[in-house]
């Protein structure tokens, strides 16, 4: 039960209540994570592996039931978002830019070469993502489920997006990994730098490295 730091007053007056300290460290697991979480907009020169980068696209969207539900929420469970990787190469993965499967967990290539200084340059050259060996990048085919909902469709792909990436955020903490959400950046550009089909938007580029 809170405590009332307020004036008694009246049931419809406003009453100020204390809340419980947040249990930032130690308690929970999930908890110490959202406390740890930030953005991070410069990396170690250390490549990621494919199995990292595997586990961080299902906490993204990878599918988590039976039925094929997503580790992220979606309206309808219509899931209009696409995941693609963009990496300069590891020991597993050419430099390149791939496609996340999420009903087959598997990468499909898109993309032959590094393209990561081209992306730089179309997200107002924020040098994170030319320096990150690998992006992450959020893209939505809103079709999917405006069809649905009609142009509430729209609000509800950008809400999953955040899902989506705030997954990436706290895995992330988790595996030493950095990320920043970048929204910043010139669309046609973006598109054209991952030749995206006409019907798939860019929302996210989310720069990964360790800290
Ligand atoms: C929708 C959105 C777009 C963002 N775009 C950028 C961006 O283009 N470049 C950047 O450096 N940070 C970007 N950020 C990160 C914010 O600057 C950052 O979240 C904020 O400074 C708070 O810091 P924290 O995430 O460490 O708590 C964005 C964040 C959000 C939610």
């Amino acid at each position: 039960m809170g405590i009332n730091i307020g004036s008694p007053g009246s049931a419809d007056l406003p009453m100020k209540i204390k809340l419980l300290e947040p249990e930032a460290s130690g308690k929970s697991r999930i908890e110490e994570l959202i406390a740890k979480r930030r953005s991070i907009r410069q990396y170690k020169d250390k490549k990621i592996s494919e199995s990292i980068i595997s586990r961080l696209l299902w906490a993204a969207q990878g599918i988590s039931s039976r039925e094929g539900l997503r580790t992220s929420p979606s309206a309808g469970a219509l899931y209009p978002l696409e995941i693609h990787v963009v990496t300069g190469g590891n020991e597993e993965l050419e430099p390149g830019v791939y496609r996340y499967v999420p009903e087959d967990h598997i990468l499909v290539r898109e993309i032959s070469g590094d393209i990561r200084e081209k992306l730089s340059r179309a997200a107002l050259s924020q040098t994170m993502i030319k320096n990150a060996t690998v992006s992450i990048v959020i893209s939505a085919v809103y079709a999917r489920i405006t069809s649905e909902y009609g142009n509430r469709g729209f609000r509800y792909t950008h809400m999953e997006a955040g899902h989506a990436a705030q997954n990436i955020y706290l895995l992330g903490v988790e595996l030493g990994i950095g990320t920043c959400s970048i929204g910043a950046f010139e669309d046609e550009e973006v598109k054209s730098v991952l030749k995206l089909p006409v019907n798939e938007e860019p929302l996210y580029i989310l720069p990964l490295g360790y800290i």
